[in-house]
């Protein structure tokens, strides 16, 4: 049955779910899916149970960057995810033949959106990660809302184009009260072996100062790096040996630690706010 004939009933979504990070950045092509990618293997490297939602309907590329072992299935109105390296996923492209595209008009495509969220049944999970597409419209207002997001990770290239895209993301995050966990720069610089100095080809800083700006975390740099651009397109982790990681893996290693420790005081803060409110409840008279 296609996913948006199905009826929307809502039944506890992401019941299991602790923590869902969004992964976004107004902009297109700035390496949202590459970031939710190897966040996911980096989460799943520090013991944490880990799924990826691609949220990204026209252009789905998580199924590319994460080939599954294990096929999603259906049983009844719920959808069970796809397995790959130990991270559950779930992509519009698991209900489209390859090269099919998703020509579908914003109502429907919405719907679908909120069909992901209230009809995938991700059993228990540390993290989930929505890949968020390209834009701040309809889709990805639907996610911001109804999504149980505790915080969104922005990503941006250094470039004042893209983090002006990135600026309008930022707001609609803050429009519905989610949190910004912080920034993270992408194809910051060009470095092609580690004696020759870094090019920073697109300026500097770009992400930093976003970061100051909206008073945000700043959660690094990431290079531009044949290999980042090889694994995605190949379905393979940066992360080849269980014992050695590569300078590069090491980075989005940090970034995960990063994120858990801001998840973790987001976490800490929304259940202060509920305990003060538990503490100051008194009967009415
Ligand atoms: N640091 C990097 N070094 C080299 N290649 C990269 C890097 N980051 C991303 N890429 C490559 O750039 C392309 C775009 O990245 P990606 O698909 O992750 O962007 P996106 O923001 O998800 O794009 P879209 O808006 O289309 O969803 C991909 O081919 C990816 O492999
Ligand atoms: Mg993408």
């Amino acid at each position: 049955m296609p996913l948006h004939m199905l009826q929307d009933k809502p039944n506890k979504p992401l019941a299991g779910v602790a923590n869902v990070i969004a992964i976004a950045a107004g902009k297109g092509g700035v390496g949202k899916s590459t970031l939710t990618v190897n966040l996911a293997h980096a989460l799943r490297k520090e013991g944490f149970s880990v799924g990826v939602l691609d949220a990204d309907l026209y252009g789905p590329s998580i199924r590319r960057m994460l080939p599954e072992e294990q096929m999603p299935t259906q049983k009844g109105d719920k959808f069970y995810p796809a397995l790959s390296s130990g991270i559950k996923t779930m992509s519009i492209s698991f209900f489209r033949k390859n090269n099919e595209s998703t020509a579908v008009r914003a109502p429907v495509a919405n719907g679908v959106i909120q069909q992901f969220i209230s009809q995938v049944d991700w059993g228990v999970l540390d993290y989930l990660l929505i890949d968020f597409p390209p834009g701040t419209g309809d889709i990805q207002l639907t996610l911001a809302q109804k999504g149980q997001i505790l915080a969104a990770l922005l990503i941006t290239t250094p470039q004042e184009v893209a983090i002006m895209d990135v600026r309008k993301a930022a707001h609609l995050f803050e429009q519905v009260n989610i949190p910004i966990l912080g920034i993270v720069e992408n194809m910051s610089y060009y470095q092609p072996s580690p004696s020759l100095q870094p090019a920073y080809l697109f300026g500097r800083g770009g992400g930093e100062r976003l970061a100051q700006e909206l008073g945000v975390p700043f959660l690094g740099e990431i290079p531009i790096d044949p290999e980042i651009c090889a694994c995605g397109d190949a379905g393979r982790a940066l992360y080849q040996s269980d014992l050695e990681l590569s300078p590069l893996a090491e980075r989005f290693q940090v970034l995960a630690k990063a994120t858990v420790a801001h998840a973790m005081s987001l976490q800490r803060s929304e259940q202060k706010g509920l305990s003060s409110f538990e503490l100051t409840w008194k009967e009415m008279p």
